[in-house]
């Protein structure tokens, strides 16, 4: 199928478009070894991936990404056998992470062996290695059988691809093909963990919440807030991410009352919210659920999804900051470049 619907219309793709049939997967392998292209599904989001020890197809990833060449990628693998020659070495708190919590969404952050391309690891001495749990991302790592260096398979800036038709609203003729293996289930990136030095630093929440990460290592340091003038500790922290064209505000306080009030100066807008008001006819709403795991599977589809209806704004209701909404608010928070509304009693506070 070479047809692709976003929003009302049909495109040709110009990108092929893979299934995740055997051959279609080894279709989608001979390419990234023939130094192509392919995003393919993880649970996370969808991956870009070329071979990971071939710098010059590592440069493509940039190219089609319009990334800066400072932000390093995450290499990924299959078994845990290729663990051994990317890196210098697997210390305890590696171990205990990868024991824990492997294959799944979380990246770990190890000194780099010489091996690692400095175009995958953007000038830095250690690399982050992520075992995908997706079967397909699986079956498509092992097909490969070289480790595979994969961002989001987005635009730089862009929110994260859930659903191959993102990748290939962003990418379409940029890459060579797309394996289309339907929705990311926890639709945020992966957790971001250095464990270089003696203490663990967490660069980025996602799907291993910060709860589980003390649980197995003890002590872990929060390095993710990016605020002005303070140098993050991972080089793509200090993008804008995620974001929608319309700007976002994220509201606390009264929520409801907020948007009646605001709306009006608008001729569309988009609301995220899990209340159940009913709000002016001109919100476009998308309403999560309580249950938090469902929020952060849905919340980069919604951002696509508002900006393809054409909303002036969005307004986000704030949440809390337990287990997997602390990286659901971190990408809502970019999204808004931190722009937030306190609102309460009538009046901003
Ligand atoms: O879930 C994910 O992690 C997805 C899927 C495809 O695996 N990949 C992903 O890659 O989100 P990307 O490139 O969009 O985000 C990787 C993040 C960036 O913020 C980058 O700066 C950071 O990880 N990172 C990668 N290697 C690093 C390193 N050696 N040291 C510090 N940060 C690193
Ligand atoms: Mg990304």
């Amino acid at each position: 199928m070479l047809y692709f619907s976003y929003g009302k219309e049909m495109y040709r793709l110009k990108t092929e478009k893979l299934s995740t049939s055997n051959k279609d997967i080894a279709r989608a392998a001979a390419l990234l070894k023939g130094g192509g292209l392919v995003a393919f599904p993880t649970e996370t989001v969808y991956g870009l991936g070329a071979n990971a020890l071939d710098g010059s197809a590592v440069e493509k990833i940039f190219k089609a990404k319009g990334r800066p060449s400072d932000n390093p990628l995450i290499v990924h693998i299959y078994d845990i056998n290729q663990v051994s020659s990317l890196v210098l070495e697997v210390n305890d708190n590696a171990k205990r992470l990868m024991e824990a919590f492997w294959p799944g969404p979380i990246t770990i952050v190890m000194k780099k062996s010489d091996k690692i391309p400095s175009s995958v690891s953007a000038g830095l001495d250690t690399v982050g290695v992520r075992m995908p749990e997706n079967p397909v991302a699986l079956r498509f790592l092992k097909a490969c059988g070289v480790p595979v260096a994969a961002p989001s398979a987005n635009t730089s800036g862009k929110p994260s691809p859930t659903l191959a038709s993102h990748v290939a609203e962003d990418l379409d003729g940029k890459i060579d093909a797309i394996i289309d293996g339907g929705q990311c289930s926890v639709g945020l990136e992966s957790t971001v963990i250095d464990v270089s030095s003696e203490v663990p630093m967490l660069l980025r929440p996602g799907g291993i919440t910060f709860e589980q990460l003390t649980e197995v290592l003890g002590h872990v340091v929060l390095a993710f807030e990016c605020k002005e003038g303070a140098a993050p500790r991972s080089p793509g922290l200090k993008y804008q991410h995620y974001s929608p064209s319309a700007p976002v505000y994220v509201v606390r306080g009264d929520f409801d009352e907020y948007v009646i009030q605001n709306s009006k100066k608008y001729e569309k807008v988009g609301v995220i919210t899990s209340n159940k008001a009913d709000y002016p006819s001109n919100c476009i709403v998308k309403r999560f659920d309580s249950e938090p795991a469902s929020y952060a599977a849905n919340l980069f589809a919604y951002l696509r999804s508002l900006d393809g209806e054409g909303v002036q704004v969005i307004f986000a209701q704030d949440i809390d900051c337990k287990g997997i909404n602390l990286a659901t608010n971190n990408r809502l928070y970019k999204a808004a470049g931190y722009k937030i509304a306190n609102f309460k009693g009538g009046r901003l506070i």
